[in-house]
């Protein structure tokens, strides 16, 4: 759910997309601009955040060693790392009124174990709450790409268990998954095409923020204005 007014005295923005969308360089340069407008920013990523939660990620993105996990067990997983990560990091830097950035939130965990892994997604959002105590991101940029463009854009050191064990059907779904989590929560969501330049991107990225949160507008260097348009 977005909001328009602060409940809380900070903004939660998180970033999603399939395999090499550039969420990392992103999320670097929404960070730089913020803190260049004078906002305090706490950056993170998930799996991981938090020592438990790195913990965590090496069992989940480790080749060879623990390759056949049943998804299950990954879902649980990524949520055991995200309930850390929610009450040591996040909330506690909503309440200083930082923004919070975070490279993959639940969102991933319905389009990765859910639509690629066949979880049911109801479950899912079940453990979710679970895991984050209700807390809901109040913008997701969702950089979006074919999975054959973003998987080839990683090098071979940077290949994890995720894109070495599943086919490219999987990262279809994942692909459609993060769609249609975004068509289905429309408000939440800006959709971003993550197929151009970096640069280019990141103008799109930019203005997402200071449309959807006016309240960021100047910290990122838009000119505040009113919402305009919802993504369909
Ligand atoms: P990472 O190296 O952080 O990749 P990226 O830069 O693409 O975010 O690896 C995270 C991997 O974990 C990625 O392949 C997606 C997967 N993942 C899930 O399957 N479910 C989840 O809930 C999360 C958070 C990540």
């Amino acid at each position: 759910m977005s909001r328009t007014t602060p409940t809380r005295p900070g903004w939660f923005i998180t970033l999603e997309g399939p395999e090499g969308a550039g969420k990392t360089h992103q999320a670097a340069r929404l960070r730089r601009a913020l803190l260049a407008g004078g906002r305090q920013v706490t950056a993170t990523r998930e799996p991981g955040g938090t020592p438990i939660g790195e913990r965590i990620r090496g069992l989940l993105l480790e080749l060879n060693a623990h390759a056949a996990h049943d998804p299950r067990t990954d879902a649980l997983l990524f949520n055991a790392a995200r309930a850390e990560l929610v009450t040591e990091v996040i909330r506690p830097a909503l309440e200083r009124g930082d923004v919070v950035l975070c490279s993959r939130f639940a969102d991933s965990t319905v389009a990765y174990q859910g639509y690629g892994g066949g979880i049911p997604v109801d479950d899912i959002r079940t453990l979710e709450r679970l895991a984050t105590g209700g807390l809901e991101p109040d913008l997701t940029i969702l950089l979006d790409l074919p999975p054959e463009v973003g998987l080839a854009r990683k090098s071979r050191a940077e290949v994890n268990r995720f894109e070495a064990a599943f086919d490219l059907a999987f990262h279809e779904r994942v692909r459609e998954g993060f769609l249609a989590i975004a068509r289905s929560t429309p408000a939440r969501f800006a959709v971003i095409d993550a197929t151009p330049p970096e640069e280019t991107v990141f103008e799109a990225v930019r203005r997402a923020v200071a449309e959807r949160l006016p309240a960021l507008a100047r910290s990122v260097g838009e000119p505040e204005r009113p919402r305009v348009r919802t993504p369909r």
